[in-house]
């Protein structure tokens, strides 16, 4: 039953492919100055690198500069959920003694906070949500199981469409019930999709813990994911904390602004969500926190005295230019599309992540990510010229905070998923209430008239 069958393409094959490669450069590039010659808003962005204006929305405010006459002026970012400081509600939460991510969750959907009652019920609804269906495991799981567990989110999410007795009907009410059991099925789907990768791909034992009904989503992670379903109520916490950080971030984020897309559509929800795990599993995107693990194990390879500012700079120089690292030029973890000075979710996790790490193995590693941020700027200034503030975001210190609860670097991304969920439900209902519009921006054309050839005239003139 449990398999793997993948097979390259031959030798021939692979000739045949650099073949046409080739002539695709030949007949698929242009000059690209033409984005500025005809006034592009090349990865729909305005000529200062701030976004279009694409919509309205009431869900959540990334608010990362300013704008004084026409010019950005960095601050510190600031990020609430429906008007809330993140700050605020995870610190309500933490005095209260409770887990934050349901009721961010609640919050997100709903457009208010809910009382404890309310809480207490939309608790238990998601309880009674997180068990998969009937053979679900057995038959969309076990039967094709991936080595990326991004990848078998997507495709069980789509999966669940064939179990949902009313998978088209796009009623508010419909849509609501589908969102809520999809923040609550993810992680069930996340923690089942890798036990079986391990035992495919690593020839390791698999465990299928079912979720216990009495905890909170970030208690049944962890349940789910360890072999012996122990954890304790700090680690939760912390959990429960980078869930509540990656849920939610405005609209115009790649995989959100992905959801929004396909809902203007009014397709269904199962392809909405998976659209947006799609855009997330980017390395540019939510992928990037599986990049900064990787990028630490470069750099715990290649410099040899961790505490030296300068070896380190000159290893990240290496990185950007592209003569080190992944090649791709990127130093993973530091830059923000809207935050200049600070992203307040890294703020956040970082002064978790050093309280975690002093003392124990992580610290040295801490050490290291804390010396990216401090250098990768100047490196990054030294590149591209300018001195326009470049700060850390969240996924620098994600990946090692994840490490420190003992869950594998390829969960990174997938956990991101879990949490963003909630805000891409948030905006599904939200496009579905109030957008109206298919989404449907233009490409100017650069392609000339051609004289059709018949078949047997091309030989010489294709190539
Ligand atoms: N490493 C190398 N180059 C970077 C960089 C980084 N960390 N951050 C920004 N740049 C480059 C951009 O690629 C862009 O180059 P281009 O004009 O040739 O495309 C230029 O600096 C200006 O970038 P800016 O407008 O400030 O940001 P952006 O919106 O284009 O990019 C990110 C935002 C997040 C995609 C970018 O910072 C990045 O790729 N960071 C690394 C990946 C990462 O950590 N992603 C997680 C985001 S939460």
């Amino acid at each position: 039953m449990l398999g793997k069958t993948v097979s390259a393409p031959d030798a021939q094959l692979k000739q045949d492919i650099q073949l046409l490669c080739g002539q695709y450069a030949q007949y698929n590039s242009f000059d690209p100055e033409l984005f500025s010659k005809f006034a592009v808003k090349r990865g729909l962005r305005n000529a200062d690198g701030t976004g279009v204006l694409a919509g309205i929305t009431q869900i959540c405010n990334v608010h990362g500069y300013l704008l004084s006459e026409g010019e950005k002026v960095p601050i510190d970012g600031e990020l609430t959920y429906r008007g809330y400081s993140i700050r605020d509600l995870i610190a309500g939460a933490q005095a209260g003694g409770r887990y934050c991510f349901e009721e961010t969750a609640w919050l997100l959907l709903l457009g208010f906070l809910p009382d404890g009652m309310q809480l207490r019920r939309f608790f238990d609804i998601l309880s009674d949500a997180r068990a998969l269906p009937d053979n679900f495991t057995e038959d969309m799981i076990m039967k094709a199981a991936s080595p990326n567990i991004m990848n078998m989110l997507a495709r069980s999410v789509l999966a669940l469409y064939t179990y949902d007795p009313a998978p088209e009907d796009t009623s508010i009410e419909n849509v609501m019930l589908q969102s809520i059991q999809l923040i609550a099925r993810m992680p069930s789907i996340m923690a089942a999709a890798y036990q079986v990768k391990k035992r495919v791909y690593d020839g390791r034992s698999m465990y299928l813990h079912n979720p216990n009904p009495e905890f909170s989503t970030a208690q049944n992670i962890l349940r789910m994911l360890r072999s012996d379903k122990q954890f304790t109520e700090d680690e939760a916490h912390l959990l429960d904390l980078c869930l509540t950080l990656h849920s939610e971030h405005g609209g115009g984020n790649n995989s959100t602004f992905a959801v929004r897309v396909l809902t203007s559509s009014r397709t269904d929800t199962y392809s909405a969500i998976s659209a947006g795990i799609g855009a997330l599993k980017g390395p540019r995107h939510g992928g990037a926190n599986f990049k900064v693990i990787e990028q630490l194990e470069y750099l715990k390879a290649n410099v040899r005295n961790w505490d030296d500012d300068g070896e380190i700079r000159d290893y990240l120089r290496r990185v950007v230019r592209r003569e080190a690292g992944d090649r791709s030029g990127l130093i993973y973890g530091m830059g923000h599309a809207v935050y200049t000075k600070s992203d307040p979710r890294e703020r956040l996790l970082k002064e978790n992540a050093l309280r975690l790490a002093r003392g124990t193995e992580f610290e040295a590693e801490f050490c290291l990510l804390d010396a990216i941020e401090r250098l990768a700027p100047d490196v990054l200034h030294e590149k591209q010229g300018g001195d326009k503030p470049i700060c850390a975001n969240i996924d620098l210190y994600s990946g090692l905070v994840y490490r420190m609860l003992g869950i594998p670097d390829e969960l990174h991304t997938p956990l991101f998923a879990c949490a963003r969920t909630a805000g891409w439900c948030a905006h599904r209902l939200e496009e579905l209430s109030t957008g109206g519009k298919i989404v449907r921006p233009a490409f100017k054309s650069i392609v000339h008239p051609r004289d059709y050839i018949p078949l047997e005239s091309r030989a010489t003139a294709a190539v």
